[in-house]
């Protein structure tokens, strides 16, 4: 056995032990509220943590430490050189977000250990415990070149928590459905893992500030310890670079009910402030785009006569676009490339030469004249190295034409055939696109990225990225689609990251001109329209062709609905039944609510007190008609428009596979 702790869920009894038997090498920290503890000590040499949640354990005995290249094991025969704490209590400010407030209040430990080997430092463990959670790290002091060969941090569980997971190490990257199991089912998994406790409490594991390092995935060891899985490069190792370096932030969030997750801002306090000076260039937008045309088989992305991106059919989506006041248009398959076998092929793509029915400079002058910038594409078809080839020129040219974002693409199982979507040989190549892109002031929009850890904290141009199951599976997955709970699981399992392009909007749900029987989308219209609140992005998409938005009235919810937010409070939240979320936008007095539903209709009731006392407002409320049904009537929208004030209880009566979308703005005229 590789430990000394017994481990098997542990008793609350075990715990009270552990906070009560303080030594010279046990430490308890506590969140500001009083209400997270964590208590680390080293015991035989050992490093171990616990955490509880008011008094009540909910990760046991955890082992921490990093096993090296060389043989040195890190996560034993231990001892602390050097102790300090220190507290944090302070606020920072979003260039865009959520909020645009984010406070930072945190307590401290940071533990300087030597080895049995050498008395001089040979790791740091910081713990940090927030109101919201708690992070912890490792740093390596300058010791030249190092190689990670297993990172042994443990998250050990207490008893069968029940779990909302997607597997790790498989072809798909993170576009999985989320199973819903307990613990003891998970194999290896995905981060952010959220899980309840049988008291209530709710956790996610996940980690912030990835950079120059491994991702962590988490492998069930049994007995409830899951134990940090680092993806490996191809050739076994974990991590290499040079010391002093530290490790991302292994995170567990902890709130006493799920609420509480969805507005959880330790992910983004746990990576360092921006290091864009200026960001008056980085603005969150509303898109739409020459991309679901693909999707159901109506355009291709590659030449001939259904080839989307044409000069003509551009300028069409730009004067869209323009009339209806959206900031951008994404063109994909508009260079050359496509006609070559590109799905996990990319060695054909040429990033700055377009097909010629695409008049690159005329359409980035029609553009112009119309206000409306075009949204680059970068698929890669995981061909890393044609990419960074090309990167500077792609992103020159990108810039030259007034291009402001680029959505790249990494389509294919492994990158350059051999790594991990997920290891660090690709870490740090999604970096070094963001800083590429910082340097042109193009925001970046990530499909196949790396998971989101916070890094738009640090690179705010960082600006969205796909990283789960999209709309776009609605299109053409072999399963047919995303299932009705798939959005309510996602707020609190991928969302904890961060953005997600998750395209949605689209009105035509059957999408029959395509010849696609077996796909459709699996929501009801008003869904479509509350997934604008309640799946955060900065750059949100209108994703149906413009054709179906012509004229339809719930299109007047897409035209209004903002993607940037000064304040969000989560009023409803069910994993995997039901979520409402409430949002002000930034620079303005309106605000914007979206109940979503899984496959079950349900009556939620909304309390407005979050309105301005003694103000009348009016509420456009976009509901499931009576009657409604994902299955049979996914159209049948009411849209209607009611009084309220702070005092009002909005009643949300969510039809099966649906959803409300309600914008409520302050009344400007006298009382009709
Ligand atoms: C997969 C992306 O998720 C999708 O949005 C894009 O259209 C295709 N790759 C092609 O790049
Ligand atoms: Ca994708």
């Amino acid at each position: 056995m590789r430990t000394v702790l017994s481990r098997c869920f542990l008793s609350a009894l075990s715990v009270v032990l552990i906070s009560t038997a303080v030594t010279a090498q046990s430490y308890i920290v506590n969140s500001p509220s009083g209400e997270i503890s964590a208590v680390i000590e080293l015991r035989d040499g050992y490093p171990i943590y616990s955490l509880l949640f008011r008094g009540t354990a909910i990760i046991g005995e955890s082992r921490m430490g990093l096993v090296m290249g060389d043989g040195t094991d890190l996560s034993s025969g231990l001892t602390v050189l050097k102790d300090a704490k220190a507290s944090v209590d302070r606020a920072w400010t979003q260039p865009w977000g959520e909020m645009r407030e984010v406070k930072e209040r945190y307590n401290e430990l940071r533990l300087e250990l030597a080895s049995n080997t050498s008395s001089e430092t040979v790791l740091v463990i910081t713990f940090r415990v927030f109101d919201d959670g708690v992070g912890f790290r490792y740093e390596l002091p300058d010791s030249g070149d190092f190689i990670v060969t297993d990172d042994r941090s443990e998250f050990v569980l207490m008893s069968d928590y029940r779990s909302w997971w997607i597997p790790a190490f498989e072809n798909n990257r993170y576009e999985y459905l989320y199973t819903e199991s307990s613990a003891s089912d998970l194999r290896s998994v995905h981060t952010p893992l959220t899980m309840e406790t049988p008291d209530g409490v709710f956790l996610s594991i996940h980690e912030a500030a990835l950079t120059d390092w491994a991702s962590m995935a988490l492998l069930n060891m049994g007995n409830g310890i899951l134990e940090c899985d680092l993806v490996p490069w191809s050739d076994g190792t974990k991590v290499r670079g040079e010391t002093p370096v530290v490790s991302p932030w292994r995170t567990i969030s902890v709130s006493g009910d799920a609420a509480g997750l969805l507005t959880s801002t330790i992910i983004l306090n746990l990576n360092e402030p921006s290091k864009i000076e200026d960001t008056s260039w980085i603005r969150p937008g509303r898109y739409v785009g020459i991309w679901w045309g693909m999707h159901i088989g109506k355009y291709s992305w590659g030449s001939g006569n259904k080839h989307g991106a044409t000069t003509a059919n551009t300028k069409m989506y730009i004067d869209f676009a323009a009339r209806h006041g959206f900031d951008g248009v994404l063109v994909e398959g508009w260079n050359l490339g496509w006609d070559d076998n590109w799905f996990a092929n990319g060695s054909f793509f040429q990033f700055t030469i377009p097909h010629p029915d695409f008049d690159m400079e005329e359409i980035s002058r029609y553009g112009a004249e119309k206000g409306i910038y075009l949204i680059g594409h970068h698929e890669t078809g995981a061909d890393i190295d044609n990419y960074e080839r090309q990167l500077d020129a792609a992103f020159e040219y990108y810039e030259r034409l007034g291009v402001k974002a680029v959505k790249t693409g990494y389509v294919g199982h492994r990158t350059n055939e051999f790594e991990w979507h997920h290891g660090q040989y690709m870490v740090n190549h999604y970096r070094k696109v963001v800083e590429k892109a910082a340097e042109h002031h193009i925001m970046i929009i990530v499909h196949e990225p790396i998971k989101a850890t916070g890094i738009r904290r640090t690179w705010p141009n960082m600006i969205a990225r796909e990283g789960a199951r999209g709309q776009e599976y609605n299109a053409w997955s072999g399963d047919g689609g995303n299932l009705p709970d798939h959005t309510t699981i996602l707020p609190f399992t991928r969302m904890l990251g961060g953005p997600f392009d998750f395209t949605p909007g689209i009105f035509d749900l059957y999408f029959n001109e395509a010849g696609r029987p077996n796909n459709r989308i699996n929501t009801t219209l008003a869904k479509q329209l509350a997934l604008y609140v309640v799946i955060y992005s900065p750059m949100q998409m209108a994703a149906d062709l413009p054709k179906n938005y012509e004229g339809h009235p719930a299109f007047e919810f897409i035209k209004e609905v903002p993607s940037d937010w000064e304040e969000t409070l989560a009023l409803h939240a069910a994993i995997g039944d039901y979520v409402t979320i409430a949002r002000k936008e930034r620079g303005g007095e309106d605000w914007f609510i979206g109940s979503i539903t899984d496959e079950d209709g349900r009556t939620l009731e909304a309390s407005l007190s979050f309105l301005d006392e003694g103000r009348e407002y009016e509420a456009y409320i976009y509901a499931d008609a009576p009657g409604a049904d994902w299955k049979s009537r996914p159209y049948m929208i009411d849209i209607r428009k009611e009084k309220v004030d702070y005092s009002s209880i909005l009643k949300l009566e969510l039809a099966p596979g649906g959803g409300q979308a309600v914008r409520i703005t302050p009344a400007t005229s006298s009382p009709e």
